[in-house]
């Protein structure tokens, strides 16, 4: 295994820093991207839908309040605590789960609809990114549908910040340097102390597919490709752009 496919991810996503240097889309951008997510699947109130890697259920919660039926699942405790406590707060009930993505506590065929959304895949080595497709075409339905919200390797490699000075959550200043790692296709990234490089806040580290690699991987994990998106509108994906969005269906 690559080493920098350790679970820094684990670390990463339990600490409030997790909020601010995730760069999470403003509300108004997820408020259009749950509009887009409801059209790209079809979604129909009877349908049994799985966020898998939800965070703080950014699009999870708005659906359910649309009365949707939705089910969270995520491995960070503070991610959840902060999607339980929004829950609450929007008198929701709504099953959120601790549990990793890789092995899913989930029984095969329940969900009709799975989502995968905001760049949650490639975190852990080659094998584990697999079982997560894996994992999710097991528990859905035959025919069910996912949207995989995922990079694009092209755009990543050319516009990483690869040296960019940034705010902490208690406020204070660091340094993120990316490295791409050509050997693993791995993008890493490290948080410092801008006056001390060995002053090291966070790692992280995501191996890149290729549109090619990711096609291979949904197939081989039972899914056929129905759609390629750069946009929650609907926008075809050309090649250049940001993100690479697949509406997949378990064959
Ligand atoms: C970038 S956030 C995206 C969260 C959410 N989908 C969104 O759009 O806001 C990635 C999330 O995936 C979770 N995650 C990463 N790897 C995971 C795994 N193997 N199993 C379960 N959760 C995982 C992290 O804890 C984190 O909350």
């Amino acid at each position: 295994m690559c080493s920098e496919a350790k679970s820094w991810w684990r670390e990463f996503f339990e600490s409030p820093d997790a909020f601010p240097l995730s760069c999470f889309p403003e509300p108004d951008v997820t408020v259009h991207q749950v509009r887009g997510i409801k059209q790209l699947l079809g979604l129909r109130p009877e349908d049994l839908v799985a966020d898998i890697c939800c965070g703080h259920a950014r699009h999870t919660l708005p659906l359910a309040a649309e009365g949707y039926q939705l089910v969270g699942l995520d491995i960070s405790e503070m991610m959840l605590h902060v999607a339980r406590h929004l829950a609450t707060e929007m008198s929701l009930r709504l099953r959120l789960v601790r549990g990793l993505a890789q092995q899913l506590p989930f029984a095969d065929g329940v969900f009709d609809v799975a989502m995968n959304l905001f760049n949650s895949l490639g975190y852990m080595d080659d094998d584990d990114n697999e079982a997560v497709l894996s994992e999710i075409a097991r528990c859905l339905k035959p025919r069910g549908r996912l949207l995989l919200d995922t990079r694009n390797k092209k755009f990543q490699i050319l516009y990483a910040p690869y040296r960019q000075m940034v705010t902490l959550a208690n406020g204070k200043p660091a340094l993120l340097q990316c490295n791409y790692d050509r050997e693993n296709s791995r993008l890493n990234s490290v948080w410092t102390n801008g006056d001390d490089p060995a002053d090291v806040y966070h790692t992280a580290s995501i191996r890149l597919y290729s549109p090619a690699e990711i096609e291979d991987l949904l197939t081989r994990a039972g899914f056929a490709v129905k759609s390629r998106y750069s946009e929650y509108d609907g926008t075809t994906f050309q090649g250049f752009e940001r993100q690479l969005i697949y509406l997949c269906t378990k064959r």
